[in-house]
């Protein structure tokens, strides 16, 4: 039944991207200047939780990598990462490979940044929302030849609290909207997650489209039902996930994301409290 659990991991980076065309294009015509040794244009994906703009992202700077090996990239959770100091470090660290000292000062990091970076470069700041203070996307326009792609929920919560300066310099970024998926969308992705990750004929076509009816366009509940109802079939001994078990493992992938939203927020208010 289970070949392959790793297809379901929530950071797996799928081969192919299913049913975002005009989104893959626009992300990658942004970062095209690249090519040819231009900084990219700055870009925004805005959208609702589960529609792709991670995966989007990943996979843009992914082909990007295809055509310019050796393109500076990194990756920012500023989940994780909120403060100005924390980007920075993150960056020195994956951006250029930069050994850190201890600790650094923000113009220090800055420098570090600035010196080691040849070429253009791109930087993925996921759940950007979450900075605590924007002044680092201001740091960020002042490297020479660094791009980001912002990734956020709402445009709102972003604007909430940007300095002028950043204001200026963000409302000229591109921006990309993400709405849900259509059932036939999240069944063809359910279906090549299926064929990576389950034994041949462990899933039927019905049973992916009623998945993907109650997962309403949030390709990561989706997912994680699949996963549930595989784990509940093999549990049985079967060897093909009967229809009866997609209601209960619709309503477990629910709470396993719940739970890791919570365990997640968790995990973050008590950074906050313990501060930077
Ligand atoms: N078009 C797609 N093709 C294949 N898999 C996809 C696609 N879109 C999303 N997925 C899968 O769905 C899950 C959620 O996608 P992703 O993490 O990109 O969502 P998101 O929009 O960033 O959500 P959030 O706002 O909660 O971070 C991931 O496991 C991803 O692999
Ligand atoms: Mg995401």
């Amino acid at each position: 039944m289970i070949r392959d659990g790793t297809v379901f991991d929530d950071d797996h980076l799928p081969s192919s991207i299913v049913g975002r065309n005009r989104h893959m294009n626009e992300v990658t015509d942004a970062l095209a200047p690249i090519q040819d040794g231009f900084r990219a244009e700055n870009c925004f994906l805005f959208g609702p939780s589960g529609v792709g703009k991670t995966t989007v992202a990943k996979a843009a700077v992914r082909e990007l990598r295809q055509e310019v090996l050796d393109v500076p990239h990194a990756y920012v959770n500023c989940w994780q990462d909120y403060t100005r100091n924390a980007v920075l470090e993150q960056l020195a660290r994956e951006l250029v490979g930069a050994a850190l000292p201890r600790s650094s000062s923000t113009d220090r990091l800055i420098d570090l940044i600035t010196s080691n970076l040849h070429g253009p470069g791109v930087v993925i700041l996921d759940e950007v929302d979450q900075l605590r203070g924007t002044e680092v996307l201001y740091d960020l326009h002042e490297i020479r030849g660094l791009s980001w792609i912002g990734i956020a929920n709402r445009e709102v919560d972003l604007l909430a609290d940007l300095d002028e300066r950043v204001t200026s310099r963000i409302s000229v970024a591109y921006r990309v909207n993400f709405d849900t998926y259509g059932e036939d969308a999240i069944t063809e992705i359910l279906s090549r997650r299926a064929r990576e990750g389950l034994g041949p004929n462990a899933v039927g076509e019905d049973v992916l489209a009623r998945i993907a009816r109650l997962s309403e366009g949030d390709a990561r509940q989706a997912i994680a039902a699949l996963w549930v109802a595989a784990r509940m079939a093999s549990r049985e001994g079967l060897s093909a996930i009967p229809g009866r078990l997609v209601e209960d493992a619709v309503a477990d992938a629910e709470r396993e994301v719940r739970q890791k939203t919570i365990s997640k927020l968790n995990a973050h208010q008590a950074c906050a409290l313990r501060g930077p």
